[in-house]
């Protein structure tokens, strides 16, 4: 276990935000998480608690007066069928484990996401591949249902294994128990701070195949493989291409990836929308938009807030990303939390403005 107090955490947050902690506590296995949550123990770390993951979705407003704490768990394994070992599954050995098609591999909580990704790439299991490149680690992927090109993690997590600080116990929640929407869980709401995430089963697959059906993806695989069956391997390269293309790198330009959710309205407010378009571009001009059901229209908050000029936008230390103004980025390294709540506030005012529409921000705020 390590424990640092006094932590500078801009290396620990993707927006590069300089705040400190009070106490920063790393924790390698399930057993040294039940040590801290004795009774006897918790009482030293100061209050309050916060556990993040790779500090990708995150944004710091000021230093945090408590204790951070973070999984260093790492592992990635083959479950055992029952009546077998756990055993490894070596790079380039597709299917040994995998005989029925299907497999499931369990992966700590403190294992980079792309990592994890990469590992399933590398031995032809199909699952996580459209989910490439995300920035963050396995439990918050967990907790946040990321998702990407058409995939949610929550269509291939099985079970999710927890550390419940309130009992000291752990306990298995299924993909049920987890109650998944979009960017939300049982772990962001009514089970908030209670279980700490230590592992995640996934469900995988030896012979699913892709699923291209997001956006342009289809084209891009195709231009990128040509012809013959695709592999897993080739999906995740082609991903990872369109992101990099699309996405700032947080190692070169701090940001927490899409900074807003994509607002999901009644239809009557995307008609005004719509109108607005028509009016300004003809009668031609499609808004980009997808049907969410029961009357309700998801439209693109990198749309919305791009008809309000801030593409490419800079204030100061901060901006708005050029090629996909959902993010906003820490332009030169030294912007302060200030003034990326100033900038989230204008553009969230300039939206309404416009279209009477109420963005809500998908990053945390800490
Ligand atoms: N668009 C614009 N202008 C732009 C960019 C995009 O108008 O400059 C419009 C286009 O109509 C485009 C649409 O926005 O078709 C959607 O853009 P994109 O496919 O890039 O995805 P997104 O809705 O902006 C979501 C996720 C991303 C994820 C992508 C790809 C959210 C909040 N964001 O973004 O997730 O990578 O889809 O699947 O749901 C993240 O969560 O941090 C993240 C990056």
């Amino acid at each position: 276990m390590k424990i640092e107090y006094n932590k500078d955490l801009t290396r620990l947050n993707t927006f590069g935000m300089k705040v400190s902690c009070a106490c920063y506590v790393e924790f390698g296995s399930v057993g040294e998480l039940a040590e801290i949550y004795k009774e006897s123990e918790v009482r030293k770390f100061p209050q309050p608690f916060f556990h993040i993951g790779g500090g990708s979705n995150l944004l710091f407003t000021k230093d945090f007066s408590g204790t951070v704490f973070h999984s260093a768990i790492r592992f990635i394994r083959v479950c055992p069928r029952s009546g077998e070992q756990a055993r490894a599954f070596p790079s380039g050995s597709v299917g040994e484990a995998a005989g029925s098609g299907c497999c499931e591999v369990e992966a700590g909580s403190g294992v980079l996401w792309d990592d994890f990704c990469s590992w399933c790439s590398d031995r032809g299991l199909w699952g996580p591949e459209n989910l490439s490149g995300i920035p963050g680690e396995v439990g918050a992927a967990a907790v946040q249902n990321i998702g990407a090109y058409g995939v949610e993690v929550k269509d291939i997590v099985r079970k999710v294994r927890c550390f419940d600080v309130v009992t000291g116990e752990e306990r298995w929640l299924s993909v049920k128990d987890c109650r998944y929407g979009y960017r939300d869980s049982v772990f962001k709401d009514t089970a908030k701070g209670r279980y700490v995430v230590t592992s995640v089963v996934f469900r995988l697959s030896e012979n699913s195949g892709p699923r291209l059906d997001y956006g342009h993806v289809r084209k891009a695989v195709a231009e990128y493989a040509g012809t013959g069956p695709l592999t897993p391997s080739q999906v995740r390269k082609t991903i990872l291409e369109i992101r990099n293309s699309k996405l700032p790198d947080p190692a070169v330009v701090g940001s927490a990836g899409s900074f807003f959710k994509n607002p999901v309205v009644p239809k009557s407010s995307y008609d005004i929308v719509e109108n607005y378009a028509k009016g300004k571009y003809g009668q031609d001009y499609a808004v980009p938009h997808f049907d969410a059901g029961s009357g309700f229209v998801k439209i693109p908050a990198a749309w919305l807030i791009e008809q309000c000029g801030w593409k490419g936008y800079r204030e100061g230390n901060a901006g708005v990303y050029e090629n996909q103004p959902l993010v906003i980025v820490n332009a030169t390294g030294n912007a302060t939390p200030d003034e990326i709540l100033a900038l989230e506030r204008r553009i969230t005012d300039s939206v309404r403005n416009l279209f009477g529409i109420t963005l809500h921000p998908e990053v945390e705020h800490i």
